[in-house]
């Protein structure tokens, strides 16, 4: 099929290839010049495993190709709206300019029988009114909406495998005409069995929202249960370890630490918010209020705790933050925990260096007021307190010893809860968990 991707950053980069590795003949287009010149090079414009070893995989067979032309699009019969929904400046709701934008710049060139396929995150009522703009233009094109759920650092093997995929069309049925269309654009993962639903389009756009708004309450319980072990004592990750074995409670999104950061999630449950309040519904999720506030407590709890392991004072004190990537695997530094945190210790008097093997760019131009060092060992050095705060595996594998020679006091706060406290406790150090004893 020849299918036209609209918008190439996280999303659409990682669809466009992966719809050309599926058989496709996909044109990427996007307004940034330097992102299309990277990616028509086969180079990715951010940090995403396998996506480059794919880029070049399948430009080679000329089924790729990436434009800033939105001409480009006509021709396609399927084309897929793959923008950013930031949330908007000073306020809780999504910002819909630039899938308004897309969707208005692609209209002239679509052709009955073509489907506009919706796959960002958008409020609830968002597809309905791009439709009617669909069908104002063009009578005989339909708009689908078909939420994506990858992962960032496994947004390949995400697209490509899928759990499940959602078709939201206008009338909720399975007969609808795009429906079949959809089928033949993945056809191959349909035929290793993944399921997929059909639904109509504002069940569609939710089920987005509320999976994303699960996740982060399953985060923020098991944050708020590290809260109570710390006052009883207990730990967290034992508690997380038993009661992930109930079948119905699950073990996955059960490690407490210092909370959830990205582009995806804290945006995510605050336009659904101010979405709900739109709708007269705002009192139905009030709970997602709270689990905002449990998630943004724990970056001032490491602030203290950090304070604590520093004797009382932070004046002075050199710190030194491993990782600054929102998790590892990914260069992304949208909200951020661990560099919200840096940035808190540095304005309450600490030194601080950040290290991380791929995010230090995007952190400086972020945050460029912190010191940066790439080099581990380097970082560490002379260092009052390390800080484990996105659990890339070469932290994980620190040498406990071979660290203990470098800093200047033996004070580790591990918050991913993903080092072995005994193993660094009998090297001498003073090892503190979020949750644990
Ligand atoms: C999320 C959803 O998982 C995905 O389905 C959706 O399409 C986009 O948003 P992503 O933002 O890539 O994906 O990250 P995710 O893996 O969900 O992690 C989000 C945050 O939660 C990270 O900061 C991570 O460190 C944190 N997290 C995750 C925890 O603190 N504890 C956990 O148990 C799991």
């Amino acid at each position: 099929m020849r299918i036209s991707v609209i918008g190439c950053g996280y999303l659409g980069a990682v669809h466009a290839a992966c719809m050309a590795k599926l058989g496709h003949d996909v044109v990427g287009i996007d307004v940034d010049e330097q992102k299309i010149a990277a990616l028509s090079a086969a180079k990715a414009p951010f940090y995403e495993p396998g996506l480059e070893e794919l880029l070049e995989e399948v430009q080679s067979t000329g089924r790729l190709s990436f434009t800033t032309d939105m001409a480009s699009a006509a021709g396609s019969n399927v084309h897929f709206i793959c923008v950013g929904t930031p949330q908007k400046k000073g306020e809780n709701g999504a910002d819909l300019t630039y899938v308004d934008a897309a969707t208005v710049g692609l209209l002239p060139h679509i052709a009955p029988g073509d489907i506009v396929v919706g796959k960002s995150t958008v409020p609830v009522g968002t597809a309905a009114r791009l439709s009617d703009l669909v069908l104002a233009q063009e009578p005989g094109a339909h708009l689908v909406w078909n939420p994506e759920f990858l992962r960032e650092g496994h947004a390949v093997a995400d697209t490509l495998h899928p759990d499940r995929f959602v078709y939201g069309v206008a009338n909720g049925s399975e007969e609808h005409q795009a429906v079949s269309v959809l089928d033949d654009v993945y056809s191959v993962p349909l035929s290793s069995g993944t399921p997929r639903l059909v639904t109509d389009h504002p069940t569609a756009e939710l089920v987005k929202t509320a999976a994303n708004s699960f996740l982060a309450t399953k985060i923020s319980f098991i944050n708020a249960m590290a809260e109570l072990c710390e006052a009883a004592g207990a730990d967290v990750t034992r508690l997380a370890d038993a009661i992930g074995m109930d079948d119905r409670i699950g073990r996955k999104f059960l490690n407490a630490g210092i909370g959830f950061g990205g582009g995806c999630l804290p945006k995510d449950i605050r336009a659904f918010m101010a979405r709900a309040g739109e709708l007269g519904a705002d009192q139905a999720l009030t709970f997602l209020r709270e689990v905002d506030s449990i998630n943004m407590r724990r970056r001032t709890r490491v602030v203290e705790l950090t304070r604590e392991l520093c004797d009382g004072t932070l004046l002075g004190k050199r710190v030194t933050v491993l990782g600054a990537a929102f998790k590892p695997e990914s260069d992304d530094v949208r909200d951020s925990p661990a560099l919200s945190i840096a940035a808190q210790l540095q304005l309450q008097g600490a030194v601080v260096t950040v290290t991380d093997p791929k995010a230090l760019p995007n952190a400086a131009k972020r945050f460029p007021e912190l010191h940066y060092d790439s080099d581990t060992n380097a970082s560490v050095e002379k260092a009052d307190v390390l800080l484990l705060l996105t659990e890339w595996k070469e932290y994980q594998n620190l040498d406990p010893f071979e660290v203990g020679g470098r800093v200047s006091s033996l004070r580790i706060l591990d918050g991913r809860n993903t080092l072995n406290p005994e193993k660094w406790r009998s090297a001498g150090w003073t090892y503190r968990g979020l949750g644990r004893p």
